[in-house]
């Protein structure tokens, strides 16, 4: 089955047709900026763009920024407060005059790596933190996954909330160097290994683009390993849930 998946980001919303048999892109991935202020009717009419650029008919699977429960948005950490109770998949409906299924984007990255990526020879507790703007958690257990885990809003013992604390955009703020910024990863990583015993940690996000500056600082027990599908994991996954609705 084809499904067009849909990444909706804070600076671009990118989408692909996937064939969600196998997680292969059916098209070449298609970007374009996201609105600001990203409001749900100014995303809604972006969305339409995109559509309309795949000339798109059947069903959607998008992500988004925030905790999704049935495709209702509860949180706003990085996105438009008028998102808050807005149910996502009715939002695109309304725009693209497609079925949509919408899932947390850290989930969906998740999903994507845990079956056709960086996750794939793990069972058991697969962890993935992407780290960009926000710093997404998704928790996976023998395959499935504990859903919207926001995790990257824990407040660590010593450093408090850990977004602001350890995210890309942390790191950007601080003017950190890369050292600096894998030692506040660590003590993250630390934290979260003392919570959940993963098999291993999967990173995804902008930082997954340049391991060779930071993994060699990490001195924690549980294996990391980059994101292998880059930046199309999101749409991926988001397509390949959006399979069963
Ligand atoms: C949001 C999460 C999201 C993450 C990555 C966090 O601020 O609360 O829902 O997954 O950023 O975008």
């Amino acid at each position: 089955m084809d499904i067009l998946g849909i990444d909706i980001g804070g600076s671009g919303i990118k989408g692909a047709i996937v064939d969600v048999t196998n997680g292969q892109l059916l098209t070449e991935r298609h970007r374009i900026p996201t609105p600001k202020p990203a409001t749900p009717g100014a995303v809604g009419k972006a969305l339409a763009e995109l559509v309309n650029h795949f000339k798109w008919k059947g069903p959607i699977g998008a992500t988004f920024p925030a905790i999704i429960r049935h495709n209702i948005a509860y949180s706003a950490a990085n996105v438009h407060d008028d998102w808050i109770g807005t149910n996502d998949a009715d939002v695109i409906e309304q725009y693209t005059g497609c079925k949509a299924h919408v899932i947390n984007d850290a989930d969906a990255v998740g999903i994507a790596e845990q079956r056709f990526g960086g996750g794939k020879q793990y069972r058991g507790t697969v962890f993935l933190i992407t780290v960009g703007t926000g710093l997404g958690t998704a928790l996976m257990v023998d395959g499935g996954i504990v859903p919207n885990t926001e995790l990257g809003h824990l407040i660590l013992p010593k450093h408090g909330h850990a977004e602001s604390f350890c995210s890309d955009a942390a790191r950007k703020r601080d003017d950190l160097k890369w050292k600096e910024w894998a030692k506040r990863f660590e003590c993250y990583l630390a934290h979260l290994e003392h919570l959940f015993s993963p098999e291993v940690f999967v990173i995804g996000g902008g930082v997954s683009k340049k391991p060779e500056k930071f993994v060699k600082h990490l001195n924690i027990q549980t294996p990391v390993k980059m994101a292998e599908l880059k930046n199309l994991a999101g749409i991926i996954g988001a397509a390949v849930i959006a399979e069963h609705g």
